[in-house]
């Protein structure tokens, strides 16, 4: 309808002058979504289970309440899946989706399934790529400064080391790596870079890569890393989340290394690292960068709900920022992130 109205506007433009056509142009902007035509998003996240996504989630509800549109939910743990939630959202007549990708390379995939189901795709976390590795800048995306947050880490890192009076001979420092993911691999090189700016020997930094982005994959190549590296008495640990730092912290403990021996710093800040906050004794998970959920819940289902809603587009790209939490200030640091 809104093309038919714009090519009208297009002939009137060249046949009468600019005048009689502004009109048409103000019609062109009426919004895409009628009061008869309720607003439905999808947000669909790559692990339904792991707690930084059910934040997300809770927090696209709160938006959708107050807005008044409703939001469907859907886990999508591999390409087929997250297919089948693309092509069922646009069955159900929703008019677009926030997405966190099971594979970035998936970029193309669904900005072709959103475009032939004529649904508006926003992602969240994990920047869709095109086939070359590029980021895809037609789809506006929120994530977080991975880079800057990874340096937060090594920071946290060092200064933690430093107060404890560790000989830095003794202490090796374990990156997990999930390299194929790019947010991933700059966050783990954030923090690298400043350890390696503190003067932390690069001899003394080892690499375990997990299969997966969860504690348990981060546990079991830990192990392996662990087994091979016997000369350090102490360790360093850092990842992409705090999934990734709490699996290798569980099995640095299965070593009998435990929060006298190990200082791990993740990113994210929900119930994963507030449940070890929470126990009784301080464990070798230090520390979290805590990120927001709300702004990555609430705020990208919000402007998705006004693309659709109010034809107003998002911002292209928003790096959101991080604070470090520990033990000692989780509650005034959740406090200033309004969690
Ligand atoms: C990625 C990770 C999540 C979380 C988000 C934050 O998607 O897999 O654990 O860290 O980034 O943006």
């Amino acid at each position: 309808m809104k093309n038919a109205i714009r090519n009208v506007c297009a002939q009137l433009l060249s046949a009468t002058g600019f005048t009689l056509a502004a009109g048409c142009f103000s019609l062109a902007a009426v919004p895409a979504a009628q009061a008869a035509d309720p607003v439905k998003i999808g947000f669909l996240v790559k692990q339904a289970e792991e707690p930084w996504f059910q934040d997300e989630w809770r927090y696209a509800e709160q938006a959708a309440r107050e807005k008044g549109f409703s939001l469907v939910k859907i886990g999508v743990a591999n390409g087929e899946k997250m297919m089948a939630a693309i092509d069922n959202l646009a069955a159900q007549k929703a008019q677009g989706f926030v997405i966190c990708a099971p594979d970035v390379k998936l970029g193309m995939a669904v900005e072709r399934a959103a475009k032939r189901n004529n649904l508006k795709v926003m992602s969240v976390d994990d920047q869709l790529v095109d086939g070359s590795g590029k980021p895809i800048a037609s789809i506006p995306h929120m994530g977080i400064s991975a880079y800057e947050i990874g340096k937060q880490v090594g920071q946290g890192l060092i200064e933690e080391m430093k107060s404890r009076g560790w000989n830095v001979a003794e202490v090796g420092a374990m990156r997990m790596a999930f390299d194929q993911l790019p947010t991933a691999r700059e966050r783990t090189q954030g923090a690298l870079d400043s350890l390696k700016a503190a003067g932390f020997p690069a001899a003394n930094i080892v690499d375990a890569a997990q299969a997966k982005t969860d504690t348990e994959s981060a546990f079991n190549a830990a192990n392996i890393a662990l087994t091979k590296q016997t000369k350090f008495k102490r360790w360093l640990v850092f990842g992409m989340n705090d999934e990734a730092v709490l699996g290798t912290v569980r099995a640095a403990e299965g070593r009998g290394l435990r929060s006298d021996a190990v200082i791990g710093i993740g990113i994210g800040g929900s119930k994963t690292a507030l449940n070890e906050f929470a126990k009784p004794s301080p464990t070798g998970f230090y520390g979290t960068v805590l990120i927001s959920p709300k702004r990555h819940g609430y705020e990208t289902s919000v402007n998705m709900y006004k693309w659709i809603a109010e034809n107003k587009a998002p911002a292209p790209l928003i790096l959101t920022t991080g604070v470090l939490m520990t033990r000692r200030n989780q509650t005034d640091v959740r406090a200033e992130f309004g969690l």
